[in-house]
């Protein structure tokens, strides 16, 4: 019997309805593999943040640092600004564990129609390879003259050379044990600096992975592609902004973000990795449990097979798919009238 430490942080909204799946699901299959799972639960959230001014505590991450993984549920809260709910939780634990990959499989299954006539069930197998920590997404920059006439923002991205060959190393890797077909998105016809600099380290990269084919688009015509024909993509590797909307794009192309799921990866495990649904809190919907809790159970199978069970992950994947190709329960996201709790019942009989 294996144990892991998992830090479990249901944050809010509907991140605290789908924690309670995915940890059900974590325990079920894990006993069957010999995995035990304890637990220790972090209240950070907005609510936290109304309470204390701090989303989490200052010396939050030396909390969780000795852990195997952190699973969040959702964060964000109409009363709180995203920005601040996001850079006061998310994104310390994303840089300050070194987490720079963001991982985003994507699937259509049977039994769950995509709204893209295209992407057929069993044809549409992708993974997004998102660079997590720098990028457009950087602390550089400031804002002048505010409330004047000349009053101006200026965002800085910031590509380093260790930051994209890491990433593009990861996605090649990735391709090599996958279809060995790798997409890099790039916007190199119009952004002139940072995309070129891009191009050439993936091309650099890819010099050492001779299987995989791979070629550059653009991301204007990438996104095209996607929608017309998303079952010739195998893993994608894209830049922190062209990552995040992609992967959202293409959790659409499968069929609803109530299903995406996500991991946040420090591949030297030097630090926790941390795995989290795609979605959001859903204040429209949070409170009365009816979560789709499917985005959150699927990554639960991405934290079992990063903590080396890979049976047990594609046993979680695989009730998944069986129970949508073979039960009618559904949450009303995807058109049934089943509760979160239901679902993941439903979910279980298949593993
Ligand atoms: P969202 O993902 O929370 O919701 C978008 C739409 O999808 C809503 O209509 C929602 O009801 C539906 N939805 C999402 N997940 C669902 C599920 N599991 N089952 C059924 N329906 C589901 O995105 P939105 O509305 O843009 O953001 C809401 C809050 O969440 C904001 O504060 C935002 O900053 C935050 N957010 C947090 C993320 C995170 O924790 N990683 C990611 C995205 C948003
Ligand atoms: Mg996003």
């Amino acid at each position: 019997m294996v144990t892991h430490r998992i830090a479990l942080i249901p944050g809010d909204g509907i991140g605290q309805e789908v924690t309670p799946a995915a940890r059900h699901v974590l325990d079920t299959v894990g006993a069957r593999h010999g995995v035990h799972f304890t637990y220790d639960e972090f209240d950070w959230s907005c609510a936290r943040y109304h309470e204390t001014g701090a989303m989490m505590p200052a010396d939050g991450l030396e909390q969780i640092r000795q852990h195997d993984a952190i699973f969040l549920g959702a964060v964000g809260d109409p009363s709180v600004p995203d920005h601040v709910s996001l850079w006061g939780l998310l994104i310390p634990i994303r840089r300050g564990f070194r987490q720079y990959v963001n991982l985003r499989p994507v699937k259509v299954f049977e039994g769950l129609p995509s709204p893209v006539r295209t992407a057929l069930p069993g044809q549409v197998d992708l993974v997004v390879v998102r660079e997590n920590v720098e990028g457009e997404y950087g602390e550089v920059g400031g804002r002048l003259h505010r409330g004047f006439p000349e009053e101006m923002a200026v965002q800085e991205a910031v590509f380093t050379r260790a930051g994209v060959t890491r990433i593009a190393e990861y996605a090649f890797t990735l391709a090599d044990n996958r279809r060995g077909v790798l997409t890099s998105a790039t916007k190199s016809n119009g952004i002139v600096h940072t995309m070129p600099f891009w191009d050439e380290i993936v091309a650099e990269v890819a010099t050492s992975h001779p299987d995989v084919t791979w070629r550059a688009e653009h991301i204007d015509a990438l996104a095209a592609k996607l929608v017309l024909d998303p079952t010739r993509f195998d893993v994608i590797v894209g830049s922190n902004l062209f990552g995040d909307i992609l992967s959202d794009l293409t959790a659409a192309v499968a069929g609803g973000i109530g299903i995406a799921p996500a991991a946040n990866l420090n591949p030297e495990r030097e630090f926790p990795s941390m795995f989290e649904p795609v979605h959001g809190s859903a204040p429209d919907i949070a409170g009365r449990g009816i979560a789709n809790p499917l985005g959150a159970i699927w990554t639960a199978a991405l934290l079992l097979d990063h903590l080396g069970h890979a049976e047990a992950a594609a046993e979680v994947e695989h009730a998944i798919a069986a129970c949508l190709a073979k039960s009618p329960v559904r949450t009303p996201d995807l058109g049934g009238t089943a509760n979160t709790v239901e679902f993941t019942k439903a979910v279980l009989e298949f593993a």
